[in-house]
C-alpha cells in the first residue's frame, strides 16, 4: 500500500494466484506490498482437478488473479474452485481479477445454436462466488454488462501512452483493424496527437480475415496498427498486405493481450514492414514466442492501483476502458 495509509488493509487482504501466470499476480501483489498466499492445484488420476487455499480467509478481503490463457479450460475450472473454496470458507468480499477474459469474443449469436459463451462464463464466476471482478480491454465494450456483480473494466491506455510518447511519431497515424476498434484506436491517437484509421474487416475463419479497405488516410505513414488482442495474427498478415500496397514501409503492432496462438509468431517473424511488437502482459508469454523486437509493459501497476482504490474506498474512473481521455491516471511513473 502507498505510505501514509492504514496498513490494517494489508492485514485485511489475502491475494491468491491461479496456475495461469503467478508472475503477474506476483507483480500485482508486489505493487500492494502483501505477499501472496499458496494455493495447491492436483489433479485426481480421473482427470478432476484439487483446489485448496493455503491460508484462511474469514471475514478477508479475497483476490483471485487468473487470466484465462492456455490451458483456458483448466484455469477458468481452477478459478470456479478458487472462488467457491473462498466463499465457502467465509470470506468477507471475493474479488477476481481475469487480466485476459478470452471468452469476451463470444459475445453474440452469429450463428445458429451456438452458446453466447461469454455470458456464460459471466454467469459462472459469479454463481462461484465472486463478488467483484476486474478485467482488461473487453473484445467488446457490451461484454461488460454480462456481469451481473460490479465489474471493472480496465484499460491498459495509461501504459501504451507512456511508451509511444517517448517515440517520434511525427508520420504517425494509429490504425485499428475493424470498426469496432476505432473508438479505443481513436483514444490511443488522440493522447498522441496523431491521426487515426480503421479497416473494413470481415473474419473468414478462425486464423483468416479479409480486409476489404481502410478508412482514414495512411499511404506512406508510419502505422501503428492497435487491437485488444493477437490472436493467430491473421488480421495482421490480412492487413499488413494491404498497406504493403498503398505505400507503407514502417509498421508497429500495438495489442493489449499477446496471445499468439498457433502460426502467430511463424507470421509476425516474416513481416518486414515491422519494426516493433508492443504488447502487455495480461498472458504469460513465453521465451519461445518473445521476438527481439517485442515489448512487453506491466499491466501490474494498473490492477494494483484497482485493487488499492476498491479497499480504500476510491475512485477507479480513471482506470476504465471506456472513459473520457484524461491524463491523470493516477498512475506511479
Ligand atoms: C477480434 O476480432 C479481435 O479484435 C482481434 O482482432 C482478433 O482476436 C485477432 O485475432 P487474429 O490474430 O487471429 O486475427
Amino acid at each position: 500500500m502507498q505510505k501514509g495509509e492504514p496498513g490494517n488493509i494489508v492485514d485485511c487482504l489475502r491475494i491468491f494466484s491461479g496456475s495461469s501466470h503467478p508472475e503477474l499476480a506476483s507483480e500485482i501483489a508486489d505493487y500492494l506490498g502483501c505477499p501472496l498466499c499458496s494455493r495447491a492445484t492436483q489433479r485426481f488420476s480421473n482427470d478432476n482437478l484439487f483446489v485448496q487455499l493455503g491460508e484462511s480467509v474469514r471475514g478477508k478481503e479475497v483476490v483471485m488473479i487468473q487470466s484465462f490463457s492456455p490451458d483456458v479450460s483448466d484455469n477458468i475450472i481452477e478459478l470456479l474452485m478458487m472462488l467457491d473454496a473462498a466463499r465457502s470458507a467465509s470470506a468477507k468480499t471475493i474479488h477476481a481479477v481475469i487480466p485476459y477474459f478470452s471468452y469476451g469474443r463470444s459475445d453474440k449469436k452469429d450463428q445458429p445454436r451456438i452458446s453466447i459463451a461469454g455470458r456464460l462464463m459471466a454467469d459462472l464466476i459469479q454463481t462461484a462466488g465472486a463478488s467483484h471482478v476486474m478485467t482488461m480491454s473487453l473484445h467488446s465494450p457490451q461484454v461488460h454488462g454480462f456481469f451481473s456483480v460490479p465489474a471493472d473494466h480496465l484499460s491498459a491506455h495509461a501504459v501504451f501512452t507512456r511508451h509511444f510518447r517517448s517515440k517520434d511519431l511525427s508520420n504517425s497515424v494509429v490504425l485499428a483493424p475493424d470498426i469496432g476498434h476505432a473508438k479505443r484506436a481513436a483514444k490511443l491517437a488522440r493522447a498522441l496527437g496523431i491521426g487515426v484509421a480503421a479497416g473494413d474487416k470481415e473474419r473468414l475463419s478462425d486464423d483468416t480475415v479479409r480486409v476489404a479497405g481502410i478508412i482514414g488516410d495512411i499511404a506512406e505513414k508510419d502505422v501503428i496498427i492497435f487491437d485488444d488482442e493477437i490472436a493467430t495474427g491473421g488480421s495482421v498478415m490480412a492487413i499488413v498486405d494491404l498497406l504493403r500496397k498503398q505505400g507503407v514501409k514502417n509498421v508497429t503492432l500495438a495489442c493489449t493481450h499477446g496471445v499468439f496462438s498457433g502460426p502467430a509468431i511463424e507470421r509476425l517473424r516474416n513481416i518486414p514492414e515491422l519494426r516493433e511488437i508492443v504488447t502487455t502482459n495480461t498472458v504469460p508469454i513465453p521465451p519461445e514466442k518473445r521476438l527481439p523486437h517485442m515489448t512487453i509493459l506491466s499491466v501490474a501497476p494498473i490492477f494494483g492501483e484497482a485493487i488499492r482504490r476498491n479497499l480504500m474506498g476510491q475512485s477507479v474512473g480513471s482506470l476504465f476502458a471506456f472513459w473520457p481521455d484524461s491524463d491523470e491516471s493516477g498512475l506511479p511513473e
